[in-house]
């Protein structure tokens, strides 16, 4: 997730690119850029870390011009660095391009330009497309930004202008979003609206396909054949604040409903359904390595210990190797056993979780293999592993943790898949099925996104308690923890995620009419035990909420309340099911009055011990 600005107009260009870049600082702040067209000359001004940095050198030396793309970087393809910032220029230095998205075919395309004499000066996936835009420019800018964007797959949100050519400017989308902001004798290209509001209120959403060509006076819309489109223009009427959060009331509520996409994100590139395959080669360990593990340690903190929960159900299930998992704190400090054999995985949205890091470091020092998970590019613990794959779920500001648990989940998942294939415990049909699966979950979870006004309901029984139980077993069992963990962080209810069959030896004590209990009852191998457990439930008069498989017309006459989710593989099947739970979290949240994205006495990135 990065943010895009491209303006073309009659004013300066610098100032609207900075302050689109500053609104839209959410999507991204690892490093930023920008380029300007004057009199012919190209300028580009770029800096690591945040905008004043880049502001700063601008300071020094701004960029004239009327014609500029800005670019703010969440770092997916090589270190936040100077050199990977965008934007990126071709090997004559007349074309310039920003992009938000994955390239998925760089790496044969890089190969290929440069065996074609192209010199690249970044390490991301971004700047083959220039380079192949390049190649074709005696087509003329437009067919050859065509002709490149048929050559690559993957998904891309784009803004490019020539020095040649500096009375427009082309963007073009598929998969990122894309907006194209109308003024009066200037427009606009931007990620989200929120760069542009102070502007115009004037925006056409692009869709997939779409090339936009601007000029200072008209738009232009054409899809990949050349052939005129016409997109709605729309009035946005949020304000600036609302625009941040893209109309959501909330970051929590807004990175909730962008599942879908750090899911997508997450999973491209990295699998092939039609070979069977998963690509995981920034592991850091070669199959070889690999295959000598004989066991596998998981370590972090918060919710990403509870999708290390999860991903022992899924590494076991999958690669049939032993799985231990551990709150970071603790294996730092209890003399774990490791050896050359064990491979340590650190799970961390943040990157910069102290005990995590210190967990790192320790099993680091006594000889294990050590990879991590991480959403943030060159964050602390992503420099003490030999390997990090990376979550593409975006900056998280919400402080209670959502996409990037999912993401967190669909990386699990891939490395245990891609274990199972080295250690040959899986079939190609299989690998194939499973990889399809995966491929599914956007779709569904939008599908339960929809629903969202009956989960909200739900909160009405919720939000005038003082206690609740959430029951399940296997890796329901770790989305019960998961789902009490958001209850009791962002609405202050006291709540408590329990083994279901764990509950008959003492918590079933706690069990009455006021104690809402809710029990993750989805098909599967434990599916009858769980209906067992919640007849002792209701039993003893507890309020049980059931969130059961699509279809399930045996719990209906057992429960309170069901909400149903669509049927995937047992091992995908947590992702789904979180989603109701975070929802149920933020609505009893919001009708206490709570702040949710910035629960009390918590903090986004715990830096101590
Ligand atoms: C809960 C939450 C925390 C974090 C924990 C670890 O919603 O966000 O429990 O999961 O502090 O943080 P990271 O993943 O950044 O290491």
């Amino acid at each position: 997730m990065c943010g895009i600005i491209g303006y073309i107009g009659e004013k300066k260009a610098q100032p609207i690119l900075i302050a689109g870049l500053k609104n839209l600082e959410y999507r991204g702040y690892d490093s930023a850029g920008i380029a300007a067209i004057d009199k012919g000359r190209l300028r580009i001004a770029r800096a690591k870390g945040k905008i004043r940095q880049l502001e700063k050198k601008l300071s020094e030396r701004p960029l004239p011009g009327t014609i500029g793309l800005g670019h703010n970087r969440w770092a997916t393809h090589g270190l936040p660095s100077e050199e990977n910032a965008h934007p990126h220029v071709d090997c004559k230095k007349n074309l310039v391009i920003i992009h938000n998205g994955i390239i998925e075919n760089y790496l044969p395309l890089r190969e290929r330009l440069k065996k074609e004499g192209h010199r690249f000066g970044s390490d991301t996936d971004t700047e083959v497309m220039v380079h192949l835009i390049e190649k074709y420019m005696n087509l003329g800018l437009e067919t050859a930004l065509r002709k490149a964007l048929k050559m690559i797959t993957g998904s891309y949100a784009i803004g490019l202008i020539s020095r040649k050519d500096p009375g427009v400017l082309l963007a073009a989308r598929q998969g990122s979003p894309l907006i194209v902001g109308l003024g009066k004798g200037e427009n606009f290209i931007a990620s989200d609206v929120p760069a542009i509001l102070h502007l115009t209120k004037k925006v056409m959403y692009l869709c997939d396909g779409d090339i936009a060509i601007l000029t200072p006076s008209n738009v232009r819309i054409k899809n990949m054949a050349g052939k005129t489109q016409s997109r709605k223009v729309r009035e946005i009427s949020w304000d600036p604040v609302s625009a941040k959060k893209s109309g959501y009331p909330h970051f929590m509520l807004k990175e909730i409903f962008e599942q879908p996409q750090a899911i997508e994100d997450t999973f491209t590139g990295r699998v092939s359904p039609e070979k069977g395959k998963v690509y995981l080669s920034e592991i850091g360990l070669s199959g070889k390595e690999l295959k000598k593990i004989e066991r596998v340690v998981i370590t972090a903190c918060g919710t990403s210990w509870h999708s290390a929960l999860i991903g022992k159900f899924m590494m076991e299930e999958f690669a049939r190797i032993p799985v231990e998992v551990d709150y970071a704190a603790e294996f730092r400090y209890r003399n774990p056993i490791l050896n050359a054999k064990t491979l340590v995985i650190g799970i961390s949205q943040s990157g910069e979780t102290a005990d995590t890091l210190g967990a790192m470091h320790e099993a680091k020092k006594q000889g294990a293999r050590v990879i991590s998970i991480c959403n943030v590019v060159g964050s602390s613990i992503t420099r003490e592993t030999e390997g990090v794959i990376y979550t593409h779920a975006g900056p998280e500001i919400g402080v209670a943790s959502t996409k990037a648990f999912s993401s967190q989940l669909v990386v699990l998942y891939l490395l245990s898949l891609y274990l199972s294939d080295i250690r040959k415990e899986i079939f190609l049909k299989k690998m194939r099925k499973y990889i399809l699966d995966l491929k599914k979950i956007p779709f569904l979870i939008k599908e339960i996104l929809k629903r969202h006004p009956e989960i909200e309901s739900l909160a009405n029984i919720f939000y005038k308690k003082t206690n609740a139980l959430y029951l399940g077993r296997g890796e329901g069992y770790a989305v019960a923890l998961e789902g009490a963990l958001k209850l009791k962080e962002v609405s202050y209810i006291h709540s408590e995620g329990y083994p279901a069959a764990e509950m008959k030896h003492g918590p079933i004590a706690l069990i009455d009419k006021n104690m809402p209990v809710v029990v993750l009852a989805l098909k599967g191998r434990r599916y009858d035990k769980i209906l067992g457990n919640i007849s002792e439930v209701k039993a003893r008069s507890g309020v049980v909420i059931a969130l059961a498989s699509a279809g399930d017309k045996k719990i209906k006459e057992k429960v309170d309340y069901i909400i149903y989710i669509p049927r995937t593989n047992e091992m995908l099947s947590a992702i789904l099911a979180v989603i109701p739970m975070q929802l149920l979290a933020y609505y009893t949240a919001i009708k206490r009055g709570c702040n949710v994205d910035q629960p009390r006495n918590l903090a986004k990135s715990v830096t101590v011990e």
